[in-house]
């Protein structure tokens, strides 16, 4: 396939896979697409383990990396124990819903590592992002992508004369605009049907309305694409390529275990709903008895970032040791519904391509008399 995107990274195939698995990043560029490896969470130690594994298999095919850059970031390390700095009314609400529906608890010692592990992560000063950014540049990646907010000027002038390409996810046309000013190469739309967080504006209204705004500046379509017909819909919408997340997770490399594989196949296109117990913001996840409790009546006001993600890992792990999946929950988008059985990477781009060509044969039959 030839699109601006395929030119522009000297990729055979429109398709990028939003992944924190390595693995995924691998086998979809190896592919013929592009795998992006999520590194918002991870800290430069780890990135660069992830990177030097991904350069050792990828046979010098490109990739990326989407983060986070300074001013979506917060410093939350000084000097406290993570449990301490969130309030008790908050953790005491959502662990004594489990144990009242007895899930065990864990053991204290267990409970400390999760959150100093936990918080290592997710605590985010200035010195953190730029020895992200640092590792990244150490490596030879061709696409370098801000999940949330305008990255800094020295960011993007940095990575464009490293031969970088620079992207950013949007979830309207105001944030496109942005973007375009702020000199990205490419921009992602997400729709509201999209995993992780997301915006109100659906994908069908969105894609467009964006890539007239950022014209000439090509746009991957995000949100709700699992398939070839939403592909080809993706690109008639004026879209150069598609972003995609959900439909990963389902795949034989994908990072979940076994039991949240099994929620994950189970769930409809309905169980992706928005909730504001996974990160503080709106974020698209599975529903489970978790989400459900957030979202009650007399639920506590969830906590900003990043402290109600680290509020989330102490029930996550508790549901996970117990196998208790009626309280798991992972981000997940709409297109959840048509994942219900592992397949590798290679084989759901094939079957993207193959639904791909006959949509568009069955479009040109349209024209027919
Ligand atoms: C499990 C999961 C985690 C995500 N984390 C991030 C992230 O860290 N950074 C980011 O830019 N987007 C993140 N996203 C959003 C994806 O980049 C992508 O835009 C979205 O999944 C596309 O919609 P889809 O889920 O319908 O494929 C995440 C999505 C999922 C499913």
């Amino acid at each position: 396939m030839k699109t601006a995107v395929t030119e522009m990274f000297g990729i055979g195939i429109p398709v990028f896979a939003f992944s924190h698995c390595r693995d995924v990043v691998v086998a979809t560029s190896k592919a013929g697409g592009m795998g992006v490896l999520g590194a918002a969470w991870m800290t430069p130690e780890h990135l660069e383990q992830e990177l030097k594994w991904i350069d050792e298999h990828i046979d010098g095919k490109p990739y990326g990396v989407d983060m986070i850059f300074t001013s979506a970031a917060s410093d939350i390390s000084g000097g406290k124990s993570p449990r301490k700095i969130l309030p008790r009314g908050h953790v005491e609400y959502i662990n004594a819903l489990m144990t009242e529906d007895g899930v065990p608890e864990l053991p204290q010692e267990d409970v400390d590592g999760w959150y100093e592990e936990y918080a290592a992560n997710l605590s985010f000063t200035q010195d953190e992002s730029d020895a992200l950014f640092e590792v990244a540049m150490r490596h030879p990646i061709k696409f370098l992508v801000s999940a949330l907010g305008v990255p800094p000027s020295h960011v993007v002038e940095r990575a464009r004369r490293a031969g970088i390409r620079v992207g950013a996810l949007v979830g309207s046309s105001r944030q496109a605009e942005k973007q375009a000013d702020a000199g990205m190469d490419v921009i992602i739309a997400q729709g509201t049907e999209g995993g992780g967080h997301t915006g109100s504006v659906a994908s069908m209204v969105l894609w467009p309305e964006v890539v007239d705004r950022v014209a000439p500046i090509p746009v991957l379509a995000a949100g709700g694409v699992g398939n070839g017909r939403q592909m080809a819909a993706a690109l008639a919408l004026g879209a150069e390529g598609v972003w995609c997340g959900t439909i990963w997770l389902g795949t034989v490399e994908s990072e979940l275990n076994p039991d949240m594989r099994d929620v994950l196949y189970a769930a409809k296109s309905t169980d992706a709903v928005i909730t504001y117990g996974y990160t503080g913001k709106p974020c698209r996840a599975i529903r489970s008895k978790y989400t459900e409790a957030w979202a009650a009546d007399d639920a506590p006001k969830p906590l900003g970032v990043p402290y109600q993600s680290i509020l989330s890992g102490e029930p996550f792990r508790r549901a996970e040791r117990s196998h208790r999946k009626d309280w798991m929950t992972y981000a997940s988008g709409q297109v959840v519904g048509q994942v219900n059985e592992p397949k590798t990477v290679k084989q759901v781009i094939f079957d993207m391509l193959t639904e791909y060509a006959d949509a568009m044969e069955r479009m040109e039959t349209l024209l027919q008399d």
